[in-house]
């Protein structure tokens, strides 16, 4: 594995593995990482929360309509989610982000096992938003230090469509104010936390200047050198930490194939912003 925040697990089966022995290699294993593939699982709804449930306590979806009716913390990720347009497939995810970024606790995590993937295509990646902290420039560090940005449902320059609610359920939608960067409420290391389908431009600095930052921070998070792309087989369990890695998803199969994924989170914390000075 050429990405060094990502772990492959391989020797495990989650049906009859577990335990606060296996739940405390996981949670290392992600700690020291940020993203854990498990391989070769086939797992039922309630085994992919008995699965999951070693990282954490289970965090609702926001979007109802996606999830299990028999099992309302499973959430799903399938190719008919949306309408096609023009023919053309559309998917829920594209462009990088970190899930629920606009909840007070965001999810520590998000969790998809993939029940049916498609030939070739449809691959989720994944970028290291620690390092891509670490790389930036000492006058950028100083400069988005105490900056906070607004993360609403859908940003007004949002660069993807997000699913589309009543007032009603909009009302239901939280939203809150994040840090540019974090102290990741583990490790401690500094990390951007981006989100440009909800961000809201930047507290306090002019709107076109706050665009510009937030698109040169984005452009500079998403380098390929921080990425690492999962191509899925059947039975893959990939867990992500939320405040380490952004993530994206990709429309890039033919229609006619099918795609299914369950999906978990796990509950996390309020955000504390990194300081460059004590
Ligand atoms: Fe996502």
């Amino acid at each position: 594995m050429n990405a060094p925040f990502v772990a492959v697990v391989s020797d495990i089966d989650f049906r009859t593995d577990h335990g606060s022995a296996l739940g405390q290699r996981l949670n290392d294993l992600l700690s020291a990482c940020g993203v854990v593939v498990v391989k070769n699982q086939s797992l039922t709804p309630p085994l992919f929360m008995r699965a999951i449930e070693h990282f954490g306590e289970l965090m609702p979806q926001q979007i109802k309509k996606f999830t299990l009716p028999d099992y309302p913390l499973v959430g799903f990720n399938s190719s008919n989610d949306l309408p096609r347009k023009d023919g053309k497939l559309q998917v829920r995810g594209e462009n990088y982000h970190t899930d629920h970024s606009n909840e007070l606790t965001p999810p520590r995590a998000t969790a998809l096992h993939a029940v049916q993937v498609p030939a070739t295509g449809g691959d989720t990646q994944f970028v290291d938003v620690r390092a891509a902290y670490d790389d930036l420039p000492d006058d950028v560090k100083g400069k988005i230090d105490g900056l906070f940005s607004l993360h609403v449902h859908q940003s007004s320059k949002s660069p993807r469509s997000l699913a589309k609610l009543t007032a009603e359920q909009l009302a239901l939608i939280p939203q809150t104010r994040q840090p540019l960067a974090i102290k990741h409420p583990t490790s401690g290391r500094p990390a951007l936390y981006l989100n440009t389908g909800r961000m809201e431009g930047i507290e306090g600095m002019p709107e076109q200047q706050a665009y510009a930052l937030i698109e040169y921070l984005y452009n500079h998070a998403t380098n390929p050198r921080y990425e690492y792309r999962h191509r899925w087989q059947i039975g893959d369990v990939v867990i992500w930490d939320n405040q380490a890695v952004m993530h994206q998803a990709n429309a890039d199969y033919d229609p006619a194939e099918y795609r299914y994924l369950l999906r978990l989170m796990i509950k996390g914390v309020a955000l504390t912003p990194h300081r460059t000075t004590a």
